[in-house]
């Protein structure tokens, strides 16, 4: 053989060589490529499957929900041995009494073994708050009693001038003393939700377990970001942190405290004073039940975390309905609003 001869036949193998590589490789890539091409330029997936997705989605949001309203409870078994929640939340007629008890609902439906007490500020029911009830889904006791002339707001005073919804908790506090005469409740934790506050669902695990009572701190309040009960070292309640009046016995707002259930039965006598100095009411009560600072128990991660907020809401601009009344066209009362 010429070695010109093997020079060609070697040019021809490398070739052949260079053909077969070329086309594996680009055969390969084409292969891959086409895989990443179909990911994203995948059409839209049919209605049946994004339907599956939105289930799986919401399963999820169900089970962070749950977790996130009482992390620890597992079985049926387990939520009835969970002590209850009894709230009592006065309220009385105003533009935006039924958003208020809306946006207090949103947050009850969270919580396992949650009984509410609304006691109105009226003379007798009113079909609003009657109605709202019956359809919001929680368990509820539906109360009224009208504040005593002496001790009502007049529309022209600040509303500091008087307490709020004094007789409204001590009729929750009489109604709850009546069913454990009878017998109709469970062993469980009394907190006094005013109705427009802002409820945190961690608030409520956080005081289920209150052997005698319990507290923490209340965002927006007393003119500061948060007040807060003063907490030792070794987890002891010692005093308050609040600008205005820091010598009150427990100068903490009513948001910023829960008792048990069983510590009102043992003190049937004890109430809110309506007769408290600005500012006294909670004290009123706790002192009542022969509480002291010792007894109570730091919540929230020792009281250094916000769980519900003083929010109160804003009087609603109504003047364009006022210049409608005064026209004698008030706008629809069968609308409610
Ligand atoms: C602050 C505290 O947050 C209250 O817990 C405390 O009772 C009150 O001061 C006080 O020192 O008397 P504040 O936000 O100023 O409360 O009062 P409101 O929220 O206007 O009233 C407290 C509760 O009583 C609310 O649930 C409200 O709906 C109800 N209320 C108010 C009545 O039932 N009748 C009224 O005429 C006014
Ligand atoms: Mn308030």
């Amino acid at each position: 053989m010429s070695p010109r001869r093997g020079m060609l036949s070697n040019t021809k193998f490398l070739l052949f060589f260079y053909i077969v590589a070329f086309s594996t490789v680009t055969v390969w890539i084409t292969y891959l490529y086409g895989f990443s091409c179909e990911a994203t330029d995948k059409p839209p997936p049919p209605a049946e499957h994004s339907s599956f997705l939105e289930v799986q989605m919401l399963k999820a949001k169900l089970k962070h929900y749950e977790d996130l309203s009482e992390k620890s409870i597992q079985s049926k078994g387990e939520v009835n041995n969970l002590p209850f929640i009894y709230a009592i939340t006065p309220t009385f007629t105003r533009p935006v009494q039924k958003a208020e008890l809306v946006r207090l609902t949103l947050a009850f439906l969270h919580v396992k073994n949650f009984h509410w007490i609304v006691v109105e500020d009226s003379t007798e029911k009113t079909d609003l708050v009657g109605n709202f009830l019956q359809d919001c889904g929680l368990p509820f006791t539906h109360l009224h009693v009208k504040t005593n002339e002496q001790f009502q707001l007049k529309s022209t005073d600040p509303n500091w001038k008087q307490p709020r919804g004094v007789d409204q908790r001590n009729a929750g506090i009489e109604w709850l003393l009546k069913a454990h005469r009878e017998e109709k409740l469970k062993p469980g934790v009394v907190y006094f939700a005013d109705d427009d506050n802002t409820y945190s669902l961690q608030l409520f695990r956080e005081m289920r377990h209150t052997r005698k009572a319990s507290v923490w701190p209340v965002g927006l309040v007393g003119g500061l970001r948060f007040e807060r009960p003063i907490v030792s070292s070794s987890g002891k309640v010692t005093g308050w942190y609040t600008v205005w009046d820091p010598s009150r016995p427990f100068a903490m707002d009513m948001a910023g405290f829960a008792i048990n259930l069983s510590l009102l039965t043992s003190h049937p006598e004890a109430r809110f004073d309506i007769r408290s100095r600005r500012g006294y009411v909670e004290s009123s009560l706790l002192t009542s039940l022969g509480v002291t600072l010792s007894d109570l128990e730091p919540k929230a991660d020792n009281c250094s975390k916000v769980y519900v907020w003083h929010t109160r809401t804003e009087k609603p601009n109504w003047k364009q309905e006022v210049k409608l009344i005064a026209a004698g066209r008030p706008s629809d009362p069968r609308i409610e609003v």
